[in-house]
């Protein structure tokens, strides 16, 4: 699929980001997962990095293709974090959690000296909010917080896996998928979703991103803020 080949350019082009020695953040998705593979070849082939997985799912195939992994409790400094969004603006201002990570994506996104992000393009747009915003919350407040963001005029919806039940995180937290349509004013929203008691972390990501990465066929477009 384009889309497929698209993605797989974005995230060779990454590669040249990474350099010997480096502690790289690994991101999450399907676009992050083509960047693990092909930071797993370099590996092999002797480049020496040392990762650290925003999801145990990153983490399970980057032990699969024997990146060596560390922690934020070993390293604090992370040079540089490769990862996916589900939308970016012409700010390069970013929704991302379409996978369920982002809780850690922010958090090792807010260690990393850099964070290139890779895309096809059906994720650039001109307005964030086509994409439901995900919303990471505790499970004893998502009914309050859920009537609280509708308030704000989102249509909200708990995420549900395969069985029906809500989806767990990681970290042992829900997500509502917030429908806002177009998001005007996403700084503001972004701090009135920081305010509210019961949410633990929040899709928007704004001065986040150092480069996106865009690939259209084979050509590579590098973005940056
Ligand atoms: C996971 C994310 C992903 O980066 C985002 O959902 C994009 O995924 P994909 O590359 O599969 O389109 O934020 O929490």
């Amino acid at each position: 699929m384009a889309n497929d080949q698209e993605k797989e350019a974005a995230a060779r082009a990454s590669l040249q980001f990474i350099k010997d020695g480096m502690v790289v953040g690994l991101g999450t998705g399907s676009t992050a997962a083509y960047f693990i593979q092909l930071l797993g070849e370099k590996v092999k082939n002797g480049l020496r990095v040392r990762g650290i997985p925003t999801s145990v799912r990153s983490r399970d195939l980057a032990l699969s293709l024997g990146i060596p992994l560390t922690t934020l409790d070993e390293c604090q400094d992370i040079a540089v974090t490769v990862d996916g969004a589900d939308e970016f603006d012409p700010q390069l201002r970013l929704i991302k959690g379409g996978g369920g990570a982002l809780l850690r994506e922010k958090i090792v996104a807010s260690a990393s000296r850099q964070v290139v992000i890779v895309a096809d393009p059906s994720k650039r747009v001109p307005v964030l909010g086509k994409f439901p915003l995900p919303v990471e919350v505790i499970g004893f407040a998502q009914a309050l917080v859920a009537k609280r963001i509708r308030a704000l005029g989102a249509e909200v919806k708990l995420r549900t896996g395969a069985d029906g039940n809500p989806y767990v995180t990681d970290e042992q937290n829900h997500i509502l998928d917030c429908h806002f349509g177009q998001i005007c004013d996403a700084d503001v929203l972004a701090r009135q979703l920081s305010d509210m008691p019961g949410i633990v972390e929040h899709g928007l990501f704004i001065g986040v991103a150092s480069a996106v990465l865009i690939a259209r066929g084979s050509e590579v477009v590098e973005l940056r803020r």
